[in-house]
């Protein structure tokens, strides 16, 4: 088999065989393809697509390329979610404590932020003493006895999607269907759960721009996922603008410890039920009524606050200041943007405003980047709202003057202003 060939093949539109994709998923890991073959692959499959059988062979090579994790001790009850990323998201650090108070076990690897704000490891670290990385036994151990465990990537998991994912980055090819499908199928499936719910952002801060998009996105992930036995639901969700009030990394784990409070509603509150219900309707067996019922009644009573508090101390953080939040803040400077006239919120940029909060420290240009972890944005108003002359739109949060003067005006240019009152945004389509 030549991979000239299979570049051919999927340049003159044909579909695939599994041996052709598992040839080029086997020997693109092994480092047998060079980058230039693999790329004009990957440039073919992003103008020609490909068929259902295509996309779910695609994923399986790709999380057959590295380690598998085993979590069938755990039967019906291991449970994953997925966000396909955006600003403000911080809806593991809620669903975790909520469904795993539940009786689910959430034993869930997360990543790093690259981009504009941080990702959960990154945000858990804020937390002082909190573990990131721990062996895979004691991970188990802590999701036996706990019901949640969440840790940075560790182990060899897809390392076919790392090579091609670099790729994708450089050659314009991120944003086809089957690409975006079988990089995120193949990481939740080597993971092992069998319940999943995927979060598909639609909107200015996220990959899909549009709801068709995003629901055909879901769709296809939701039909691979099946095809390799889980149970896979998913929700099109709003990114057009943040998700909640705070962006940046301690400013996430506080705004997440409010929510489990019951001090915090809104639009992080009202997503973190809506996919909390899902899963545990699905390993629970129950109707998503049901289910809902039950996520409400964990957050109104405390229970998943006191869920997350037993998680943290089991992952070595330092409880006392979930308890006390304010401990979890630097010698950060403080500017406030304040309204010059009376007028409503017309539109936020999630990408814009995910950018602003990046250069407060809060995120990362390049790997090596070491994040200040208190640093962020926090919206004092959101789309829609309405402000009076002297009322704080926002609350900038960085080390330096010069990085409040960046953020401020990269911020200023991402939001727009209305005398009108703007419909509130819809949150789930
Ligand atoms: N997230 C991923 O992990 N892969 C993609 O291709 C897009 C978003």
């Amino acid at each position: 088999m030549r991979m000239f060939d299979i570049i051919q093949h999927k340049r003159h539109g044909l579909e695939l065989t599994d041996e052709e994709i598992a040839f080029f998923v086997k020997n693109f890991t092994a480092g047998n393809i060079a980058d230039y073959q693999a790329s004009a692959l990957l440039m073919a499959i992003c103008c020609n697509g490909m068929t259902d059988r295509e996309t779910t062979t695609l994923t399986l090579e790709m999380m057959n390329s590295g380690d598998t994790i085993d979590l069938s001790r755990f039967g019906n009850c291991s449970i994953d979610k997925h966000s396909t990323g955006g600003v403000g998201d911080k809806t593991t650090l809620i669903i975790a404590p909520v469904v795993s108070s539940l009786g689910g076990k959430m034993a869930k690897m997360s990543g790093r932020g690259l981009g504009h704000t941080g990702g959960t490891v990154d945000k858990l670290e804020s937390i002082p003493g909190y573990k990131t990385s721990i062996s895979p036994e004691e991970f188990l151990d802590i999701v036996d006895e706990h019901g949640v465990c969440v840790i940075g990537q560790s182990g060899d998991l897809a390392p076919a999607d790392k090579k091609i994912y670099a790729l994708r980055d450089v050659t314009a090819t991120i944003d086809a269907v089957p690409l975006i499908c079988s990089s995120i199928m193949s990481k939740k499936l080597a993971a092992g759960a069998k319940n999943i719910v995927l979060d598909v952002k639609v909107g200015s801060g996220a990959f899909m721009k549009t709801i068709e998009d995003a629901r055909l996105l879901a769709e296809k992930m939701i039909s691979v996922g099946e095809s390799l036995g889980r149970n896979v639901r998913a929700l099109v969700t709003n990114m057009d603008l943040p998700l909640g009030n705070a962006i940046g990394n301690s400013l996430e784990v506080i705004e997440a410890v409010e929510v489990l409070k019951g001090r915090k509603k809104g639009d992080i509150y009202d997503i973190c039920v809506e996919l909390s219900a899902n899963l545990v309707s699905m390993f629970k067996e129950i109707t998503y009524e049901e289910a809902r019922k039950m996520v409400i009644e964990v957050i109104d009573n405390g229970t998943a606050y006191n869920k997350m508090k037993e998680w943290v101390a089991s992952q070595g953080g330092d409880v006392s200041t979930l308890d006390d939040t304010s401990k979890l803040s630097g010698n950060e400077l403080k500017r406030e943007i304040v309204a010059e006239k009376n007028c409503f919120i017309g539109a936020m940029n999630a990408e814009g405003i995910g950018v602003a909060a990046g250069l407060t420290g809060a995120g990362r240009q390049t790997k090596a980047d070491v994040l200040d972890l208190y640093a962020g944005i926090y919206l004092n108003k959101k789309t829609g709202d309405r402000i009076e002359k002297g009322d704080v739109i926002a609350t900038i949060y960085a080390s330096t003057e010069e990085k409040l003067d960046l953020a401020e005006k990269k911020f200023m240019e991402s939001i727009t202003f209305s005398s009108e009152k703007p419909s509130k945004p819809q949150l789930i389509f």
